[in-house]
């Protein structure tokens, strides 16, 4: 079959480098990159690190309102599946990326394959949440990386073409994980391309929310809270905050906060593994620190990922430096014998469901 994948945001380009290499054994993939990211450490970079195949269009469409945004990459979408006339579309995750290509193509009677369907936080203040309902209402396949999501699918009345398949982000996280170059933190540069020294001892930080950088406020909270602890902080900035950042460091004397340039995806699983503990507002990176068994403070008001607040290992707390350094303290008890989110064979899975094999 042809399938036709659409992608844009750095997550997305981890999940499909883990789904196309098993994907591309049985059927041709027609790779589509929106441009919603498209600084080099945002996007090429991941297709080098983890040899994901050159997209065979890349649209170019970035910024703006997420009207704006989703408009200009409908429209866009909707002429390459005019022209490739896919078999399947699949898509990942929640991004706008994700929910213009579901439009265009169910609107041209493509069947809609959804991977990581079923996430739910219960508002429709936070973007992705729209993206995410609006995409499962549309998909022909709903793939769910673990139990809960499918539960939250069948409350919405969506249990035909379901699957529980795992998460391709935990085959990821094995795969590359296992195979990771011995000095890569030494590579890791700070916002002004020096060195950025990583230290022995270190916690790890990302933000990006809009939630959480719609003000100041929020990030110069977090930042104070880690600018308290026992070793310096490492936190590869997303774009949107490096001017913000830089700011807070300076005026507030936020000096064991080490801004850096954000990192490719076996720098950011080498900081996973080598951090003290991690506090983030990141999907993708509160599962990876559950993956690693790592304690993990995520920043927001909303549980996103209910597996991995087993044993405490994830706890949430508001944009508030005491509360992040209480939630810090834990305790925490993880069972490694306890992995919700699959055996790292999920894209296997997937491929099999796309393929008319793999009902369950
Ligand atoms: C998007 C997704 C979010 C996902 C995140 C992954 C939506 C609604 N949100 O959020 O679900 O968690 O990607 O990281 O789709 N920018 C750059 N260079 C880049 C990319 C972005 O400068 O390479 C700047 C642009 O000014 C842009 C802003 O960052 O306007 C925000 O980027 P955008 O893609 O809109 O949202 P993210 O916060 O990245
Ligand atoms: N990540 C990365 N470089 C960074 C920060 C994060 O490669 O500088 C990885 C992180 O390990 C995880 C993924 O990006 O695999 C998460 O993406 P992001 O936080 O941008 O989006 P979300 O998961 O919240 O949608």
């Amino acid at each position: 079959m042809k399938i036709l994948t659409v992608v844009g945001a750095r997550p997305q380009f981890i999940k499909a480098a883990a789904v196309s290499r098993a994907l591309r054994r049985e059927h041709t993939e027609i790779l589509v990159h929106t441009g919603q990211h498209y600084d080099y450490n945002m996007s090429d970079i991941f297709f080098e690190e983890l040899g994901i195949p050159k997209p065979d269009y890349n649209l170019g469409i970035a910024g703006g309102t997420h009207g704006k945004m989703t408009g200009a990459m409908l429209a866009a979408v909707e002429e390459v599946l005019m022209n490739e006339k896919p078999d399947w579309l699949l898509v990942y995750g929640d991004t706008n990326s994700t929910l213009a290509a579901a439009l265009a193509a169910v609107k041209l009677h493509i069947p809609v394959c959804h991977v990581e369907s079923g996430g739910r936080l219960g508002t429709l203040t936070n973007p992705e949440e729209v993206n995410r309902i609006c995409t499962d209402h549309v998909s022909s396949l709903l793939l769910c990386c673990t139990a809960s999501a499918v539960e939250f699918l069948r409350r919405e009345g969506l249990t035909a073409g379901v699957h529980l398949t795992g998460d391709p982000m935990y085959d990821a996280f094995r795969y590359y994980g296992e195979r990771l170059p011995a000095d890569l933190l030494s590579g890791v540069e700070d916002i002004d391309g020096n060195p950025a020294d990583i230290p022995e001892r270190f916690y790890y930080l990302t933000c990006h929310r809009e939630e959480n950088t719609a003000d100041g406020r929020s990030l110069r909270e977090i930042m104070a809270a880690m600018d308290q602890l026992d070793a310096p902080t490492v936190y590869p900035v997303h774009p949107r905050n490096t001017e913000r950042a830089r700011r807070l460091r300076d005026e507030n004397g936020f000096s064991r906060v080490l801004l850096t340039k954000p990192v490719g995806y076996l720098t950011s699983i080498a900081l996973v593994k080598g951090a003290a503990k991690i506090v983030t507002d990141s999907g993708g990176l509160q599962r990876e620190a559950f993956f690693a068994g790592k304690q993990c403070v995520t920043v927001f008001d909303y549980v996103v990922w209910p597996e991995t607040m087993t044993g405490g290992v994830n706890r949430l707390a508001k944009p508030d430096a005491a509360d992040i350094l209480e939630k810090l303290e834990g305790p925490v008890i993880w069972n490694p014998a306890y992995q919700p989110f699959g055996d790292g064979h999920s894209s296997e899975k997937i491929t099999k469901i796309i393929s008319g094999e793999g009902a369950n």
